[in-house]
């Protein structure tokens, strides 16, 4: 069975990357995920230009009864250089293509690391992590849907290496229509959704209180709670998007059945944020073994025979 997967001129053996920020921080943990037999690649860690130490702890929590997580970690990272070295010094002992993901917390500072990699020997993906905050005041950036499109503009107008965007989840059908318009306008390589669904809350029964410290408890949901709204994001923007974007689905990926059903909805390639958390590496070798098991009972032989494939009831 064929379970690999292409972006542009880019291959991966593997369907299954790490969701940026989950074991992708420090070298150490890059190395686990990017040296793990069942992983295309690594994704790693937003970077803004100096590291950042991130918010206070608890900023992390597993919800009970496998319902997910939530975090407000306030991108701890060790700095746009340090992911430039390690980077560098990968790509040329590894066939996996390293996604080197950014989030600046101002238009400005994505600009700048946008001009330092197109200045550099970088050859993998680059990611542009539009759920960040923009202007105080204003929504993060992918909901301010002029800040979107001006950042698109200003980045194409240099930037020429394979460029594509995070997303946050969209919860209105006028809304995938909008963004996905913008979208539509630049050569974007690939789309990658969804991003945590923000400000949720959740609450310790034992002692009434919120679960982690940051922003009075309030943070970025994961797993299996999320995963219907990732597969919506996916599905409307694969059946939205010109068809040369890519798209990679992030969302609840707890089973082989989940990434089945996220690529059946127009997925190429399939991220595991909150259960990598929760189960460490094996869940790779596990969730492909369950994909392709699935794949099997059906009779696909490859990806492609079931991507975007997903049927409306008549
Ligand atoms: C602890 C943690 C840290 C995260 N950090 C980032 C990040 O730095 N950049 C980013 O684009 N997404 C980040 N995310 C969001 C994930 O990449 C992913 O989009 C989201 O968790 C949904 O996937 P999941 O349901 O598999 O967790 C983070 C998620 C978690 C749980």
């Amino acid at each position: 069975m064929d379970l690999s997967a292409t972006i542009g001129n880019f291959k991966f053996e593997h369907p299954f990357l790490n969701a940026a920020g989950v074991m992708c921080q420090t070298a150490a943990e890059l190395d686990q995920v990017l040296g793990d037999d069942y992983t295309g690649s690594v994704v790693m860690k937003s970077a803004t230009p100096s590291p950042r130490p991130g918010n206070p702890s608890p900023r992390y929590y597993e919800l009970p009864s496998g319902l997910g997580t939530i975090n407000s970690m306030g991108l701890p990272n060790e700095g746009f250089d340090y992911y430039m070295d390690y980077a560098r010094q990968k790509q040329t002992k590894t066939n996996k293509p390293i996604f080197f993901s950014i989030a600046g917390l101002t238009h400005d500072e994505n600009l700048a690391m946008l001009h330092q990699l197109q200045d550099s020997d970088f050859d993998g993906l680059v990611e542009l992590n539009l759920s960040c905050p923009n202007v105080p005041g204003k929504p993060q950036t992918a909901y301010d849907f002029e800040a979107t499109q001006s950042i698109l503009t200003e980045a194409f107008a240099f930037f020429k290496k394979p460029l594509g965007v995070k997303l946050p989840p969209y919860f209105d059908i006028v809304h995938f229509d909008m963004i996905a318009k913008i979208l539509n306008q630049f050569p974007l390589a690939f789309v990658n959704t969804i991003n945590s669904v923000g400000n949720g809350l959740a609450i310790d029964p034992d002692t009434d209180t919120v679960v982690i410290k940051p922003k009075h408890g309030f943070g970025g949901l994961g797993g299996p709670m999320v995963k219907a709204t990732a597969l919506a994001n996916v599905n409307a923007l694969r059946t939205r998007l010109n068809p040369d974007i890519k798209i990679i689905g992030t969302g609840g990926v707890t089973k082989g059945r989940d990434a089945y059903n996220l690529i059946l909805a127009g997925a190429d390639l399939v991220e595991i944020g909150s259960q990598l958390m929760v189960e460490g590496l094996p869940v790779f070798q596990r969730v492909e073994s369950e994909l392709a098991a699935v794949m099997q009972a059906k009779n696909y032989q490859n990806l492609t025979e079931f991507r975007a494939s997903l049927k409306a009831l008549d």
